[in-house]
């Protein structure tokens, strides 16, 4: 796979691992992490090769502890406004095409816990901590933070994790509802690819079709929810996937899906 100077990106059979890293900063999103990490996703989206798509962080101590800090000195509104209204790397994690895990392994703040907000699936170790600090800052989280957190685990909990920016622990966290398992940190890594694995099997136009619909329940009325999931069920009748899918059933033998 490509070669980048921030990130590190291996395709493990049909699932991605990509790490940020940058350890001995815990991994804090600078600019070229961003831009690494949306030319990574770019990639990625068009290779057919990777079904699942596993987001990381170097080192034991932090999946992403925020943005770069020492950006913010002297940055101005507006370049900032740009970096984050179109291609950031939340946006293109959001419509990233095939699932995406957080592998939680430490440190999630800021715009780590945004990037992992973003993601379908959220799994961490024991050892990890969330939080959205940037009040701390005199700033607020800009990168999905106050939307996303807060159509996870409801209003007053954002506003409490939001508002007092202090870090909550993993068990807090999966009480919440904001990471869907915990493990310990030995364990977090063959957890997350024992569950990517299994998603990889699926058919691939069927996962974009379910995320896709899914992602609507949250960003349409429940009538326009409801037609459109439809069309989208309906999308799937039009591919080999589908007579694959029927077939093996009948069959009484696993199926074995192409994405067409
Ligand atoms: N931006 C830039 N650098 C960061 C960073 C960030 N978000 N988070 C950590 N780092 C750097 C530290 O400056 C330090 O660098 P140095 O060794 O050159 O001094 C290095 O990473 C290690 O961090 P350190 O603070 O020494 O580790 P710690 O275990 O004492 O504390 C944290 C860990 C996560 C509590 C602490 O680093 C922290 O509060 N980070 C900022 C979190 C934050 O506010 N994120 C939201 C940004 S909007």
């Amino acid at each position: 796979m490509s070669n980048y100077e921030t990130i590190l990106v291996e395709n493990r059979g049909g699932v991605a691992i990509l790490t940020i890293n940058r350890p001995d900063k815990l991994n804090a999103l600078n600019s070229k992490v961003h831009a690494e990490c949306v030319a990574a996703l770019d990639d990625l989206r068009n290779n057919a090769e990777i079904r699942v798509l596993v987001i990381t962080g170097a080192g034991e101590k932090s999946f992403v502890a925020g943005a770069d800090i020492s950006e913010f000195a002297g940055k101005t509104a507006i370049t900032q406004r740009n970096i984050f209204y179109d291609r950031s790397l939340f946006n293109s994690i959001d419509s990233f095409p095939k699932p995406v895990i957080a592998m939680i392994n430490g440190f999630c703040l800021g715009g780590g816990c945004e990037l992992a907000l973003a993601c379908d699936i959220r799994l961490a170790s024991e050892k990890a901590r969330f939080g959205q600090p940037e009040i701390n800052l005199g700033i607020i989280p800009g990168g999905g933070g106050t939307q996303r957190l807060t159509r996870l685990v409801g209003e007053g909990k954002a506003m409490e994790i939001i508002l007092a920016g202090e870090m909550i622990d993993a068990l807090t966290a999966f009480n919440l509802g904001l990471v869907n398992h915990v493990f310990s940190p030995e364990e977090l890594e063959a957890k997350t690819l024992e569950l990517a694995n299994k998603i990889a099997e699926k058919s691939p136009i069927a996962l974009q079709m379910a995320k896709e619909a899914v992602k609507l329940a949250s960003r349409s009325n429940l009538d326009e929810g409801l037609r459109r999931e439809v069309d989208l069920f309906a999308i799937c009748f039009s591919t080999e996937d589908k007579e694959e899918g029927v077939t093996a059933f009948l069959e009484k033998r696993k199926p074995v899906f192409k994405g067409r």
